[in-house]
């Protein structure tokens, strides 16, 4: 029987109560817990010397295959091509980008590695399914030695307009590279319309129908595949965790307060400076939320080793520093700020506990949050979410009030705004995001994309 091979740089090692950090790893493990199979990639190690052949695990019916990155891999194909030129420049931030050439040869080299180990694993029969922007040169790596399995990839992140992409060093290499397989996912129809214009500007691919693209004498198809959450495994889930103690000790504390929770990597893409900001306009312009409003923010650490990262934690520290100096009083501090990564079902049962839900990326692919935060809701009662429209889950999630994340006033507004909506208004606009969200769940996007894949044949 054919089985589906899932490739992602990070793969999350099954640990008891391990905290995810990111979408990918979620999704992933939900996906391949449904069907088995499996998950060749990094084993979040470091090492001396290159990797000979793969680790290999099998747990709840996943064969885990990983391998370590060499300390160089590390900095250069990680640290460097992977998170400070394609991060950046895919989310629409030039200058975040941090290009060396050694950076370039790192990712070649790491992807070439991958191919190597991961090969012999393959059965002719099987299904390849690469994930991210750290793998885009796999499928040309693995048709070099061989191989001519379905091959598809899905991109969890934005896809850049052509004139931010054409500033990237290498970029029509990955555009050619990204033609060499079966089928391309992306988050919403912007995403796979600048990858259609790149690639056709850059490389003179031809754009043959919507969702068929010819390049150097093959055909591939590119399609629309919203990763969506599993909703009901969500709702239970929150409200069993609702009646935690940690949970319960925070709703004790918080007395008739309204909580505001977000929760986020600490990443620049997040827009995390600019929503303490808008929480600070909050308190301004709004004084009768003084006293009265509670914004916990986690921000689980990420990408430290990167100067824009640790930059990026300092500052948060000193604004949510300045916030609660200016605006707290004995018995109230207005940001709740925790540098750290929560357990999933804690997590859940906070979104829930939470009138308002507050997600302002200045982009992002998708983001797993907005939708998470939803589907824990109670449906009697539930809260509102706040959501930048530069996310991917504003093309879904229409019924939240969206906002410009760059525009601080806008979403002190927005935030007054969910604070004071009633339960009526309240209940219409979940019930239309969760009928959304039931249509396009976590269960549909993978078995779309792998239909659609399978009738793929290079
Ligand atoms: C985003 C990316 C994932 C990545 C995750 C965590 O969700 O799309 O590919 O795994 O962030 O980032 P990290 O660098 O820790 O893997």
């Amino acid at each position: 029987m054919s089985r589906l091979i899932v490739v992602s740089n990070r793969v999350p090692l099954p640990q008891p109560d391990q905290p995810q950090a990111g979408g990918l790893a979620v999704v992933l493990s939900d996906a391949l817990s449904r069907r088995g199979g499996l998950w060749f990639g990094w084993s979040g190690q470091l090492t001396d010397y290159p990797a000979s052949g793969p680790d290999h695990l099998h747990h709840d019916g996943i064969d885990y295959a990983t391998i370590p990155l060499t300390r160089a891999d590390y900095d250069d194909f990680y640290l460097g091509y992977a998170n400070a030129v394609i991060w950046p420049v895919f989310h629409f931030n030039l200058g975040a980008m941090d290009y060396q050439r050694r950076y370039s040869h790192g990712y070649a080299r790491v992807n070439a590695r991958f191919a190597d180990l991961l090969a012999p694993l393959v059965d002719p029969d099987d299904t390849i399914w690469i994930h991210d922007y750290h793998l885009m040169p796999l499928a040309r790596e693995l048709r070099e030695r061989g191989l001519r399995n379905r091959i598809g990839f899905f991109l969890h992140i934005p896809f850049p307009d052509y004139d931010v992409l054409r500033a990237m060093p290498g970029h029509r290499g990955l555009l050619e590279d990204l033609c060499r397989f079966d089928l391309l996912g992306f988050q919403t129809d912007n995403d796979r319309h600048s990858f259609e214009e790149s690639a056709t500007r850059a490389i003179g691919a031809l754009v043959r129908s919507s969702g068929r693209l010819r390049h150097r004498n093959r055909d591939l198809h590119t399609g629309v595949y919203p990763v969506g959450v599993a909703v009901d495994e969500l709702a239970d889930l929150s409200a069993r965790t609702l009646t935690t103690p940690a949970v319960q000790r925070l709703l004790d504390g918080l007395g008739e307060r309204d909580l505001v929770i977000g929760v986020d990597r600490l990443d620049y893409s997040k827009g995390l400076e600019q929503r303490f900001r808008a929480f600070e306009s909050l308190l301004e312009d709004y004084p009768h939320r003084r006293g009265h409003t509670v914004l916990m923010q986690i921000a689980s650490p990420s990408r430290g080793d990167i100067a824009e990262y640790a930059e990026l934690r300092q500052r948060l520290e000193g604004l949510s520093g300045h916030i609660n100096g200016a605006y707290g009083d004995l018995d109230w501090a207005p940001i709740h700020y925790l540098n750290r990564t929560f357990e999933r079902g804690a997590v859940m049962g906070l979104y829930r506990a939470a009138g308002v839900g507050v997600v302002t990326p200045l982009r992002d692919g998708m983001n797993l949050v907005a939708k998470e935060f939803v589907a824990s809701q109670d449906p009697d009662n539930p809260g509102v979410l706040v959501l930048s429209e530069l996310a991917g889950a504003a093309a879904e999630l229409t019924d939240a009030i969206q906002v410009n994340p760059y525009d601080t006033d806008a979403i002190a507004a927005g935030l007054n705004q969910a604070l004071a909506m009633p339960l009526p208004e309240r209940r219409r606009r979940y019930q239309r995001m969760m009928t959304v969200l039931r249509e396009c769940d976590i269960g549909s996007w993978e078995q779309r994309l792998l239909d659609d894949l399978g009738g793929e044949r290079d």
